[in-house]
């Protein structure tokens, strides 16, 4: 064969295949989510997402600390508070347990980027992400309290606030509460895409925020559009997000792509749990191979256009990545 391009060329050895890689992932990528719940000593790993564990402080401490021994620098923050109401309260106590995580983390490791999610629904007894009147969640009841659980997870020393609720005009709101409160480097991390998946099934288990009644499909998005994502993006950019997120981030990497081809801010995917729990269910089968599934998996979605990568696979993911 006379054959003037020959691909394989550039696959023939390990040498030239690092040469010509295209997408790197590093532990720099990663931001670990964590669950921390009140009382000493405790460490529960949760059943639906192996290796992830229901945290106390003093865990919560330890295993910050691996985690930046692996070279991992954020982690995002969630918590399962002492009690529920029906509007929310125990989100924005300042001994609250986000807050109190908040507080230890930045006094113990002040390099360590310190993201909290920000949501209602581990902390309403309905379980719905806002202000439930009638059976409808209210959108512009639901934005002051938002606005006060952002200032107490600021006023805690958090870096940056991810608003994860869908409810309209929360950036703008959160974005003004904190200036105004003098919280003006605090950054946003704007749940901008976050679609009605079926996906977050382990983490609704891991976090008991389930809604009791009815579903999330009148506030998070369709599955099925993709014109509308960019829309949440850019009304968010618009009202002050410092970074946009995709979630979750399998089943919408075309939805990763727009955004990276669109924007010119960095864009976070969600490697959510219910994506998790599925390579891990069939790995312990023996049916597929955990780490180059994962890595596969991380590597698909920083090749869509993620600059940053939410995993529960961070640190294992940092220690396939050293080896
Ligand atoms: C809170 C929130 C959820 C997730 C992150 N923040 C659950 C939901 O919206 O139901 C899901 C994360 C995951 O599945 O890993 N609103």
């Amino acid at each position: 064969m006379n054959l003037i391009n020959r691909p394989r060329r550039l696959r023939s050895s390990q040498s030239i295949r690092d040469l010509v890689r295209e997408t790197n992932l590093s532990a720099a990528d990663f931001v670990k989510p964590l669950f921390v719940v009140k009382g000493e000593n405790i460490r529960e790993e949760i059943s639906s997402m192996p290796d992830n564990y229901h945290l106390s402080l003093d865990q919560l401490l330890k295993e910050v600390e691996e985690l930046i021994d692996l070279g991992i620098r954020a982690v995002i923050l969630f918590g399962l508070p002492e009690y529920k109401d029906a509007e929310g309260s125990s989100a924005w106590q300042q001994d609250g347990i986000v807050q109190q995580a908040v507080r230890s983390l930045k006094n113990n490791f002040p390099e360590l980027l310190v993201i909290t999610d920000l949501c209602l629904c581990q902390y309403t007894d309905h379980g719905h992400c806002g202000i439930l009147e009638g059976g409808k969640v209210k959108n512009d009841a639901t934005l002051s309290r938002l606005a006060k659980i952002a200032i107490s997870h600021a006023e805690a020393g958090a870096d940056m606030i991810a608003p994860s609720d869908m409810m309209d005009g929360r950036v703008a709101k959160i974005r003004q509460a904190l200036d105004q409160n003098g919280f003006t480097e605090v950054g946003i991390m704007a749940y901008s895409a976050k679609y009605h998946s079926a996906f977050y099934g382990p983490f609704r288990d891991a976090a008991h925020s389930a809604p009791a009644e009815g579903d999330r499909s009148s506030y998070q998005m369709d599955p099925a559009n993709s014109d509308e994502a960019l829309k949440e993006m850019k009304l968010d950019i618009e009202e002050g997000a410092d970074i946009i997120m995709v979630k979750p981030a399998l089943s919408y990497l075309d939805i990763i792509q727009k955004a990276s081809l669109n924007f010119n801010l960095p864009i976070a995917a969600y490697n959510v749990s219910g994506e998790y729990a599925v390579v891990k269910a069939a790995a312990e089968k023996g049916w597929i191979d955990e780490k180059s599934v994962a890595l596969e998996i991380l590597i698909s979605i920083k090749r869509a256009g993620a600059d940053i990568i939410i995993t529960y696979w961070a640190d294992s993911a940092a220690r396939w990545l050293n080896d």
